[in-house]
């Protein structure tokens, strides 16, 4: 079975860093943490060690390597900083600043180029939801198809390099996550999807929307779902850490 990954997503949250520096993670789950851009370097010096499976991701990336695009970063940049994880296509940034998914398609493709691991977020918002679970795969079938386009499947497996967040938009920071069973059934589909029309087998699909340390398992212990993507409460330490450790006993 796939090693569970559970991924702290600080979003524009200073962290407290000092309770994070006893912050250690069990063996059998691999945990990414991605701070807000100015804190990528003491976070790393931190938590991340080679002893430990704790990684470091950041939230968002630009496409190009460099040049005049004032106050982007590129992929270089993140490597330097000590970044491994990229996420991708979040829906706060599709939302706020306007991200195509042409777009997010070549921050996709730079983060793959530099070696780097990209964490792509897809998910519906209530509107589609609320025409049923057809619909909802739908969409995410759809937005796969325009962020992973021209994706090759070598450079995808070879560095065993893309994770897929689901994130049903209507669950993200509302206290409402959803239904276990309904994520379950998304995490297979999207499997199927990149399988049968990108060739792609083995992309661990995560569930993110309003996960808590108490309503972990009931995810988790899903074959199909590989781990949590945990906004809100992966700020504070002891939640998180209680997150973890619920995951490590599934
Ligand atoms: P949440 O956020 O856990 O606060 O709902 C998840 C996310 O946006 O990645």
């Amino acid at each position: 079975m796939q090693k569970k990954i559970i991924i702290a997503n600080w979003k524009m949250h200073a962290p407290n860093l000092r309770s994070w520096r006893s912050f250690r993670a069990p063996r059998n789950v691999d945990v990414v943490i991605c701070p807000p851009f100015p804190y990528l370097l003491s976070v790393s010096s931190l938590v991340i060690s080679h002893k430990s499976s704790v990684r470091l991701g950041a939230q968002d990336v630009f496409w190009e390597d460099k040049g005049a695009y004032t106050g982007e970063v590129s992929p270089a940049m993140l490597k330097n900083s000590k970044g491994e994880y990229v996420i991708v296509g979040h829906s706060e940034r599709r939302r706020w600043l306007g991200e195509t998914d042409e777009m997010i398609n070549k921050k996709v493709k730079a983060v793959l180029r530099a070696g780097l691991k990209v964490i792509l977020c897809v998910g519906e918002p209530l509107s589609v939801r609320k025409k049923g679970l057809a619909a909802a795969k739908k969409f995410v079938a759809d937005q796969l198809r325009k962020d992973l386009a021209g994706i090759k499947k070598s450079s995808v497996i070879s560095h065993q390099s893309s994770v897929i967040a689901y994130e049903p938009i209507w669950a993200i920071g509302t206290g409402r996550s959803d239904k276990p069973s309904d994520t379950a059934e998304m995490a297979s589909f999207i499997k199927n999807l990149l399988l049968v029309s990108c060739r792609l087998s083995h992309v661990p699909v995560l569930y993110g929307g309003s996960v808590n340390s108490k309503n972990i398992a009931d995810f988790v212990q899903y074959k199909e779902i590989d781990g949590a993507l945990v906004g809100g409460a992966s700020i504070k330490v002891g939640e998180f850490k209680k997150i973890v450790n619920v995951t490590s006993k599934i």
